[in-house]
């Protein structure tokens, strides 16, 4: 818990809407917990807050791109400095030789930026895990015990 720095921006990247749900789900285990987050489901950098631990879900589509909703977003990244912390947690499927490249990119960019990985990202196979929310809200919650 004193990892972090609430409230938290969770910052979505999806196409399907599966990404979506796991975002719900881990603003809905902050509810439960008392921890102050919103949930950017259009990131725009203006609207969120910097220094706060951002958490950052996302899906992968195409050859291992980020979905489009989050993809200016991204770009925006690539020409800042960060110090705050951050988690990543990533949706793919383990078919594609590309599996979570999304995520990955996303970590990357954010160790570019000078961010603070708090874990190595979450990558979450919808092959193995028809419901990807249960999964994360258990890492998550593991992550602040
Ligand atoms: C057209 C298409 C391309 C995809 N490409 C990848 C990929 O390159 N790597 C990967 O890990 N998953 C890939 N996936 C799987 C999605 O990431 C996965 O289904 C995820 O749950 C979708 O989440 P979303 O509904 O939030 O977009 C792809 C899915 C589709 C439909």
């Amino acid at each position: 818990m004193a990892k972090i720095t609430s409230p938290l921006s969770i910052i979505v990247g999806s196409m399907l809407g599966a990404t979506e749900y796991v975002a719900d789900a881990i603003k809905a285990k902050c509810d439960e917990l008392g921890i102050a987050a919103d949930v950017h489901f259009a990131p725009n950098l203006a609207e969120i807050d910097r220094d706060s631990t951002w958490v950052i879900c996302t899906s992968t589509h195409g050859a291992g791109d980020l979905p489009d909703n989050i993809q200016p977003f991204h770009d925006e990244l690539t020409s800042i400095t960060l110090n705050n912390a951050y988690y990543v947690i990533g949706l793919g499927d383990s078919s594609y030789d590309t599996y979570c490249g999304g995520a990955e990119t996303m970590h990357a960019t954010m160790q570019q930026c000078g961010a603070t990985a708090l874990a190595q990202p979450k990558l979450i196979d919808v092959l193995q895990h028809p419901i990807p929310e249960d999964i994360a809200v258990d890492w998550f919650a593991e992550q602040l015990a």
